[in-house]
Order: C-alpha cells, then structure tokens, then sequence
C-alpha cells in the first residue's frame, strides 16, 4: 500500500491466488442476494449486489440505517464505472489520478446503470468508487457488476477498520467475509460531486482538498450539510461514552486520545506519538472502540491540526462529538 492509499501491487498475485476460494465464494453470495463484509483500504464495507433491490434492503436494515441515505457503488474499473456513471472531463480526471483508491465521485446516472433506484436513495445521481485493496478488487472482478458497500458498522457507530470490527458490527447479517487486515487508511473515502462542471467536496476523507485541487483546480462552494451529503446525521461515527474534542488534559474517569509525544499512562491512547496525521487517521476509529471498552466517563480528544488529512479527521471527531461538521 502506498502513502496515497494505493496498493502497488507487491505480492499481490500471490495473496490473491491462496484467496481465491474465498474470493469466488463471496462473488457468489454476492450474485445471490446475500451480503458480504468487503475490506477495502480505508474501512471494512458491508457489500450486496446494486442492481438486486432485496439485496440492497437487506443492507438498510442491517445497519439500521435510514432508506434516504444513498450508497457507494464499488467496481472493478474505470472502465465499469463509466458505464454507471456520466463522468465529464475533471471526473475523469480525478478517476485516473486516484482510483483505484479512497476517492468517491458523485456523477450523474448512465440510464442503463444497473444500480437499483433503492441503492441511490431515488437520486439521479450516483456515487461510485473503485477500491484500491487487492480482496475486494478481486471479488468486484469476480462479480463482474457493481458492488454498494456502505461501512460495515451499524449506523451512527465507528466505522470498523479492523476485521475482528467488522464482523462485531454487522458479522451475523453476511454469508461470507474476507479478513483484509487492518485497514491502511482507516478513514472513509473522501465523497465529491462532479455535476455541471462544478466540483465540491461533500466529505473530507483520505484523498486531501490539497490533492483534489491539484487535479481541478479550486474547488466550487460547498453546500450546506444536508445537501452535501444526504445522509450525513448529526451524531455519526460515535463510540458509546459521550467524545470530549480539543481536550488539553483528561478529567478524571476520561479516557484520552493523545496526538504527538508527552501523554502516556492508564486510559490514554496516543493517535500517533510523532504527530503524523496518517498514523492519527489509521489509528482513529479503533482506538475510539478500544477507548470505549475501558468505559470511561468520557473520551477526550486532544487538538488535531487542520491541515492535510486533519481536516478529515477534525470531521469525523466533531461529528462524534455531536456537532454538525
Ligand atoms: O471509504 C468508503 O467510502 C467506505 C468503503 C466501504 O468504501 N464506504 C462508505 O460508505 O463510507 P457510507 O455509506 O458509509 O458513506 C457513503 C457516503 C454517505 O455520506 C452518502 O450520503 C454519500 O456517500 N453519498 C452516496 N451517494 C450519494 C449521492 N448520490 N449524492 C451525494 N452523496 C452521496
Ligand atoms: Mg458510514
């Protein structure tokens, strides 16, 4: 896996070829309706067959997660993905630059897309991505069609980032389930939309603003939340014990996610002791679950920069905290 997220490839025949059992049975399950927990390089995902509206069902009610929220479609290509999605010139742009890899892309819907009306929440557009693991690269070539997977929490939780997560989450609802290891990113994909030539951000995640204004230059305003990202709920991404953010010092009976040296001791999980806001993101959402597990009164987090990767971690934090980003 490269810094970017991207696997290179290195040993990558090999994996695949003592897989391929798994791999073929959980293109299968997929062809049959059934659900499958999918690593991919920046959280475990709960996958099913878009085009398979019972399938798709199958999926909201497992996470308990709300019909008007729409999901990710994952596939093999770019050349899959054309056939889904009407990609203009900076969509394509972005496609070659980073899939396959943590970018989503929001497009207008091909009519011939075979993502079910469910899957997109009704919407006319669709979001589409091409994974960067090696596994659910394999089992999206497989299947051969489009593959929704939303994070393999239950909503409103952290999403997994660790096989052992994924299977305590959503594990007991799926027919078959590939442990990908831990996952390299550990924050979702960052989500924007490529609509009428306009690009914005909907939501920060793995692939920086920088990284994106590299390729397309400025970014278009964002919109306001619910517009932004249709399903994105005010408390999300949210252990148990209540998260305290821009915590200096714990109080007693917190827990404390550290970030950068000094903090050490009993309850206190240090993102990364360097300050390395990559460490910080892969470290993110299980320490919140391992933070939780101590019970604590509350989590207190310390300061993250804002810059870089920082923004996508500062999202999800303020949203586990409750605040609206
Ligand atoms: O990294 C990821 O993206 C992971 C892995 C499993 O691929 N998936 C993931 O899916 O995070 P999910 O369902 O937890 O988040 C999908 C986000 C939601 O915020 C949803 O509202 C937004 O994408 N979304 C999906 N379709 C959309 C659309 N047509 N327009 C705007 N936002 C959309
Ligand atoms: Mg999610």
């Amino acid at each position: 896996m490269g810094v970017d997220g991207r696997n290179r490839g290195e040993g990558e025949g090999e994996l695949l070829a003592d897989r391929q059992a798994e791999i073929d049975a959980a293109a299968r399950a997929l062809r049959a309706g059934e659900l499958v927990i999918l690593p991919t390089e920046t959280v475990y995902g709960l996958g099913a067959d878009a085009a398979n509206p019972a399938a798709v069902t199958a999926i909201f009610e497992a996470k308990g997660r709300p019909r008007f929220n729409p999901l990710i479609a994952h596939v093999a290509d770019l050349a899959t993905a054309a056939c889904i999605a009407r990609l203009d010139d900076r969509a394509w742009a972005l496609a070659r630059e980073f899939w396959p890899g943590p970018l989503t892309i929001v497009a207008p819907i091909q009519d011939t897309a075979a993502v079910c009306d469910l899957a997109r929440a009704g919407l006319d557009t669709v979001a589409i991505r091409v994974p960067g693991h090696p596994l659910s690269r394999a089992v999206l070539e497989a299947f051969g069609g489009a593959v929704v997977a939303p994070s393999a929490n239950r909503s409103g939780r952290p999403s997994p980032t660790t096989f052992a997560d994924a299977m305590a989450e959503t594990g007991d609802k799926t027919a078959a389930a590939l442990d990908g290891g831990p996952c390299a990113v550990g924050l979702e994909s960052t989500v924007v939309s490529v609509i009428d030539g306009q690009v914005r951000l909907l939501r920060p995640g793995a692939v920086t603003r920088v990284q994106l204004q590299q390729i397309v230059g400025p970014l278009a305003e964002a919109e306001d939340d619910a517009k932004r990202s249709p399903g994105r709920l005010a408390l999300h991404y949210a252990p148990d014990a209540p998260v305290r953010i821009n915590a200096r010092a714990p109080k007693p009976g917190e827990a404390f996610l550290a970030f950068g040296g000094g903090a050490s001791g009993e309850g206190v999980f240090n993102l990364s002791p360097t300050g390395d806001l990559a460490e910080a993101a892969a470290n993110l959402f299980a320490y919140l679950r391992a933070a939780d597990r101590t019970h604590p009164s509350a989590i207190a987090v310390a300061p993250i920069p804002e810059d870089g990767l920082g923004e996508a971690i500062n999202d999800r934090l303020r949203r586990a905290a409750g605040y609206i980003g």
